[in-house]
């Protein structure tokens, strides 16, 4: 089982069999340790039995009414186990206990009671943080395309750019995790599966699998399509999707995301997945306004700093700067698309993408935006990330 391994430390017999069933269903992660004993000295049994374990997230529970204890174990733990990552949980109401979790060593402070889908963000963020340090593995890159409104042009720039990616770079794909899937009449496929198909048939997808499951384009371009119903994505979990990520980049050098209007937990975590996130919005206030809201709700779990505003449908307004633009939206600027709606309504219509016509405006956009965003890759190789261990 190739998952991430976590000891649960928690005086409370009730908070550990939660923190239990809690951390098993993330997927990502098992528990391998569970003990009510809180460590008060270097020479005490429950550290050597962490440290026979090699668990790489201890949760330490901190109960309200004797944080102390509590506090005094995290900081130990943070000595005696350094390669462990330590996530404290515990009430919000008092912040000193907050400051003092994470002065102690707390990698994260979460809230109790906790869900899984905030211990799964969490491991998440620690997976992501780890792919900087770690370097010995070439992995993709998630690039994430979303709206700033619907309508703003998402799709349209995420075939586009996954085009772009395949022609100059090759091995991309795009997978379409819009509330409904346009991408595939965009390229004019015609899909026997769908992004629900790889997710449901998870529990044994490995990448021969996954190519079963994508549509080819005649650019060599592979499409995860995306759902053909709005109900169809509807019960799939942020674990399950994770899980998919983690098969995609061990496959693919570019995985380009269309997100489009989706904004929930699952296009939270893929945004915390991404290296960029490409916010698109056209230059007006609804737009902008929108645009500072989506990177407030999608990067509040950690991806913040990674959004970029693309604006889209582009004709310069004077008296109006890009730096207006990137503090109206809250992120800094990409890049711009001409407006051309001629080219970019026949586009769709006809499923023969803008960059594949002749229009050296758009193609020259495109290929601006290629360049920015992958150049380093080239240079570093690929960091690692996984949340899933295969050996
Ligand atoms: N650069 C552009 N210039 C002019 N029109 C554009 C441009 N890009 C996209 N459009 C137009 O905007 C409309 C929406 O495009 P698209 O379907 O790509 O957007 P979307 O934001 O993904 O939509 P949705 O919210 O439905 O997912 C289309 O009619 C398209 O022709
Ligand atoms: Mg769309």
């Amino acid at each position: 089982m190739p998952e991430l391994s976590v000891a649960i430390v928690a005086a409370d017999p009730e908070q550990r069999a939660v923190l239990q069933v809690l951390v098993d269903g993330t997927s990502v992660a098992h528990a391998v340790l569970s003990t009510q004993n809180l460590p008060m000295t270097p020479a005490d049994a429950t550290i050597a039995k962490l440290r026979g374990t090699a668990a790489e997230v201890i949760l330490v529970d901190i109960p309200g009414d004797n944080s102390a204890a509590a506090l005094q174990a995290l900081e130990l733990l943070h000595q005696e186990l350094p390669q462990a990552a330590l996530f404290a949980i515990g009430g919000l109401t008092q912040p000193h206990v907050i400051v003092t979790a994470m002065r102690a060593g707390a990698r994260e402070y979460l809230e109790r009671p906790t869900t899984t889908s905030d211990l799964l963000e969490a491991f998440v963020r620690l997976a992501s943080a780890q792919r900087k340090i770690r370097r010995e593995e070439t992995r993709g890159r998630v690039f994430t395309v979303v709206n700033a409104k619907g309508g703003c042009g998402a799709t349209t720039i995420a075939v586009n750019l996954a085009l772009a990616l395949q022609s100059s770079h090759g091995n991309t794909a795009l997978a379409d995790l819009a509330p409904l899937g346009h991408a595939a009449l965009h390229l004019k496929l015609k899909p026997q599966f769908t992004v629900t198909d790889a997710v449901t048939n998870l529990h044994r997808l490995d990448t021969s699998l996954l190519e079963s499951y994508v549509t080819r384009h005649e650019s060599g371009l592979h499409l995860l399509a995306g759902a053909s119903t709005p109900a169809a994505a509807a019960d799939l979990t942020a674990a399950e999707f994770a899980r998919l990520f983690d098969t995609m980049v061990s496959h693919y050098k570019y995985v380009v995301v269309d997100a489009s209007s989706r904004l929930d937990g699952i296009a939270r975590l893929v945004c915390n997945l991404s290296e960029v996130v490409i916010l698109v919005a056209t230059t007006d206030v609804a737009a902008l306004w929108s645009a500072s809201r989506v990177v407030q709700y999608l990067g509040e779990s950690g991806a913040r700093e990674r959004f970029r505003l693309l604006l889209n449908r582009y004709r310069k307004i004077p008296g109006f700067s890009d730096a207006d633009a990137e503090t109206a939206a809250g992120a800094k600027l990409l890049g711009h698309i001409p407006n051309n709606y001629v080219a970019a309504s026949t586009a769709i219509d006809r499923g023969t993408p803008m960059i594949q016509s002749n229009h050296s405006d758009l193609a020259r956009a495109f290929t601006q935006m290629v360049a920015t965003l992958t150049a380093n890759d080239d240079v570093n190789p690929r960091p690692a990330w996984s949340l899933f261990r295969t050996t």
